[in-house]
């Protein structure tokens, strides 16, 4: 890092919606990184049923991090590959809570170093206390009437709680 270069990485995920664990890895990227874009994927490798629409995670995210003028949040169609080398980024920062999610992120990073060998994947791992959060997860328990507060930041709860009443 240094004020001449700073260094910028992506964050890309789903993000639907930002848990407490994303929010965990955005701190500890800003150990390694000047500045992070965390990049909502209008495509998804895994197919899953969602919640929110991507322009609804952006006003999350944006609503979760303002104030923090290093954190910024886009969204991006196509490959990631092809939106980190238009940005100029070539450092991707992913979430590892487990082993199973090892063999995922293994072969995701393989096949974009395949696609552009000169972006690098930097895996890191949440706080022990969130290694069972998933989106997924939080998306599931709120549909069946879980309290979800533990879980994500009161803004994003609330949204959750909305958009459930009207689903
Ligand atoms: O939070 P997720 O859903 O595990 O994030 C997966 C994501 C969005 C990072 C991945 O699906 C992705 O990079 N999508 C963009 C399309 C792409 O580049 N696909 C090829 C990946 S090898």
């Amino acid at each position: 890092m240094s004020a001449s270069h700073p260094v910028v990485a992506v964050y890309p995920g789903s993000f639907d919606p930002i848990t407490r664990g994303h929010e965990d890895i955005v701190r500890r990227a800003l150990h390694v990184a000047d500045r992070l874009i965390v990049a909502v994927a209008h495509t998804a490798t895994q197919s899953k049923s969602g919640l929110f629409s991507v322009d609804e995670r952006l006003d999350l995210l944006r609503e979760v991090f303002a104030g923090e003028d290093n954190v910024e949040a886009c969204a991006f169609e196509g490959l990631l590959v092809e939106f980190a080398r238009t940005r100029g980024v070539r450092f991707v920062i992913r979430g590892l809570r487990a082993v199973s999610d090892f063999e995922y992120e293994l072969q995701m990073t393989q096949m974009n170093r395949e696609l552009w060998p000169d972006m690098e994947t930097i895996f890191l791992a949440p706080e022990v206390d969130y290694s069972f959060l998933s989106s997924s997860l939080v998306r599931e328990v709120a549909r069946l009437g879980g309290d979800i507060g533990r879980f994500v930041s009161p803004v994003v709860a609330e949204r959750v709680r909305a958009k459930l009443k009207g689903e």
